[in-house]
Parts: C-alpha cells; structure tokens; sequence
C-alpha cells in the first residue's frame, strides 16, 4: 500500500478471513511494515487521539499488560492520524504520570491512508478521527478477529487477551470456544458433518453439543 491520499470508492469494509493489507508507516518504534510481522499474532488497533482520557487508560493498561501478550507471541500495534510527535509527547506524559512505558509502536496515519483501508474511520463522521477498532491477525497474516467500539467506551484488556487465548486454543485443538470461554477451559468439538453421525450420537443434543477433552494447563 503507498501512503499517498487515497481517491476513488471506499474500499470494501474488511471481514474476518480476509488478508490483512499491508503498509509501511512511520511510528514511535521506528518505521514498520505490517508484514514483517508474519510469523507471529499481532493486534492491530486504532485510537481516536493522543492525550484523552479514554485513550490513555487503554494504553496505560495495555503497556502494563504487555509481558502477556508476549508471552502469547503476540505483538501489539497502535495507530491513530496523530502526528508522530503528537505520539512521543503523548508517551512521556504517560510514563511521567502512570510510571509506564509503551514500548509497543504507535503508527502516525495523518493522511488515513491505513486508516481507511482497514475500516477505522467512520465513514459518516466528519470527524476524521479513527474509531476504536482492533483486529487480530494470525502468523499468515489473516483477519481472524474483530471489534469496533465508540470513542466513548474503552476496550477490556482481558477480553483482548481471552479473544487470543480462544484463537490460539482452536487452532491447536481445532475445537470451538463456547460462550465465556477462558484459557484452561474445555473447548466444543465441531459438530457432525453427516447423518450417520447425527444418528450414532448418545444423547439427543451430543451430535452437535459437546465438550471436546478438556484441556490442561490454565494460564491465568
Ligand atoms: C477519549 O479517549 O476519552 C475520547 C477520545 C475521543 C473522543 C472522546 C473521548
């Protein structure tokens, strides 16, 4: 992706599945492309601006939540159409304040070229402002999770973390995470593909509801 001002048709709104586009940005980290990040998850996600209240708790929390995302293997991205040092003074403030650095890159999107391709801003506002969006991409670089919330309303780092367990659960275990799922927890077996299997099961709902073995090793 070039990071000139984009003209034309919006692009079509991303969908879980999808490739996550590519770009090269500035950022509080140096300059970064989204692909050298293949090989490892990373969350990618967008803030309204720099110094508001909402923001920093979400960066404050998230830095000091930073050591289990990578544990995870998963790295963290922020971006919003702040300029860069709009984003240093921002992150001096925090470390001055909260007595932690963010470590993890802040993109500088001013012309929302990254923004836009990724579904970030609202395309009714008139504010140009990034939502809070975050997207979890997967070693291949695929989409494979996604959240929007208002400006208003400020993310939950555990939820962020429980979305990465249950990602990362199913794809070991090819399972599925039932509501409320949380690392340590049994996942579902898919359910069956044919009728041979709806018939053999046991019990009346055991064909399409039922707990795969349950697994070990809680991490939280
Ligand atoms: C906030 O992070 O608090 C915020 C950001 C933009 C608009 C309103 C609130």
């Amino acid at each position: 992706m070039d990071n000139a001002a984009p003209t034309g048709p919006a692009p079509r709104p991303l969908r879980i599945g999808d490739s996550a586009p590519d770009f090269e940005a500035r950022s509080t980290a140096g300059p970064v492309r989204l692909s050298d990040y293949r090989g490892r998850w990373l969350v990618l996600f967008s803030h309204p601006a720099d110094f508001t209240p909402v923001c920093t708790t979400e960066f404050v929390a998230l830095a000091r939540e930073a050591a289990a995302f990578e544990a995870r293997d998963c790295a963290l991205m922020a971006l919003s159409v702040d300029s860069l040092f709009s984003h240093f003074a921002w992150l001096r403030m925090i470390r001055d304040r909260f007595d932690v650095e963010v470590r993890f890159p802040i993109v500088e999107d001013p012309t929302l070229v990254v923004g836009r391709a990724y579904g970030m801003v609202c395309a009714q506002d008139s504010d140009s402002a990034t939502v809070r969006t975050t997207f979890f991409i997967d070693p291949a670089g695929t989409i494979r999770a996604m959240s929007c919330y208002p400006a208003s309303v400020g993310r939950s780092i555990p939820e962020m973390l429980r979305t990465l367990d249950a990602l990362q659960a199913i794809d070991a275990a090819e399972g599925l995470a039932p509501a409320n799922w949380q690392a340590g927890d049994a996942l579902l077996r898919p359910p069956a593909q044919d009728i041979d299997e709806v018939f053999a099961a046991e019990g009346q709902a055991d064909w399409f509801l039922r707990e795969a073995t349950p697994r070990k090793g809680k991490r939280r």
